[in-house]
């Protein structure tokens, strides 16, 4: 791999995007190298991952202008369905995934985070879908998931104002859960990996799946996913143990209360 870095810390999967020559653009050769990089998670063994950006002032500068600036249609939406391919198989992983925004999330930065199931992001991070200032529009997701996230108001300003919004604004409009120094971003991130790996992996990865996949349904088919889900996590070793240690009032194995981290 040449500008994917993968490390497995315990229960944690951290991908970092690197490429920071470009402000860790992403070109058709990152995309393909974050698909197979996700192929080769051991999801025997992680149970969450973080996906952040090489260096100290971009997680990611967008889809590559310089690959983008001469593609034809039908060149152009091949582009954007090898960016979604590769952002469905992140928002469809199995396991959880914590982006950590560490400075300039624009365009198809700003829309891989938004495939990931939460991001934090640094001071000074700066968001923003800046495409139809370069006559395009958001192509790896943006039109549909920032108006998911924030509301349609707020995205379409965004999206057509092309103006580009600090940490300060994105955590306010709720499209990340938290802002810390820059030093602290990562730790921040992989603490709360860890938070989640503690629980049950199957329960953990049911409730993703019936987020998800509820949230694309009416009502009626939402809580029907919910009970399936909800029923298959019974007669699992971890539900055994999980009320077990409730009923033997095991107070050191009981559920955890952990305060979620703010600004
Ligand atoms: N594509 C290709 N190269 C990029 C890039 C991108 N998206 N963003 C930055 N770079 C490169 C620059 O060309 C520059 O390379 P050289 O040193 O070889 O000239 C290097 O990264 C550093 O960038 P700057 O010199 O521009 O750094 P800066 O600090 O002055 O500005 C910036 C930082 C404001 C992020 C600026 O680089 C910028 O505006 N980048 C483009 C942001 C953008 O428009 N992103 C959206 C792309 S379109 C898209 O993503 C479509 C989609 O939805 C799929």
């Amino acid at each position: 791999m040449e500008f994917i870095t993968y490390e497995v810390e315990e229960k944690i999967g951290i991908i970092t995007i690197n490429r920071p020559k470009a402000l860790n653009a992403l070109n058709s050769q990152v995309l393909e190298e974050l698909d197979a990089t996700l192929d080769s998670v051991d999801l025997d063994t992680v149970r969450a991952l973080v996906l952040t950006g090489a260096g100290e002032k971009s997680f990611v500068a967008g889809a590559d202008i310089g690959e983008m600036s001469t593609l034809t249609k039908a060149e152009g939406e091949a582009f954007g369905k090898k960016g979604n391919d590769v952002f469905r198989k992140l928002e469809t992983f199995p396991i959880p995934v914590i982006a950590a925004v560490n400075g300039f999330a624009l365009g198809g930065g700003c829309e891989i985070s938004m495939s990931c199931d939460i991001r934090i992001c640094s001071e000074n991070a700066i968001f923003g879908q800046p495409e139809v200032g370069l006559g395009i529009t958001p192509g790896f997701g943006g039109t549909q998931r920032l108006a998911r996230i924030v509301g349609v108001g707020m995205a379409k300003q965004m999206i057509y104002t092309a103006r580009n919004i600090k940490a300060d604004e994105a955590y306010r409009i709720g499209l990340v859960n938290a802002v810390y120094p820059l030093e602290e971003l990562l730790p921040a991130a992989k603490k709360l990996a860890q938070t989640i790996a503690i629980n049950a992996p199957i329960a953990v990865r049911n409730c993703k799946k019936a987020i998800n996949e509820g949230l694309d349904v009416n009502m009626d088919e939402a809580i029907v996913i919910e009970e399936k889900l909800f029923g298959d996590c019974f007669e699992t070793e971890d539900q055994k143990a999980g009320m077990g240690n409730f009923l033997e009032k095991d107070k050191e194995k009981k559920l955890k209360v952990v305060p979620f981290q703010n600004k």
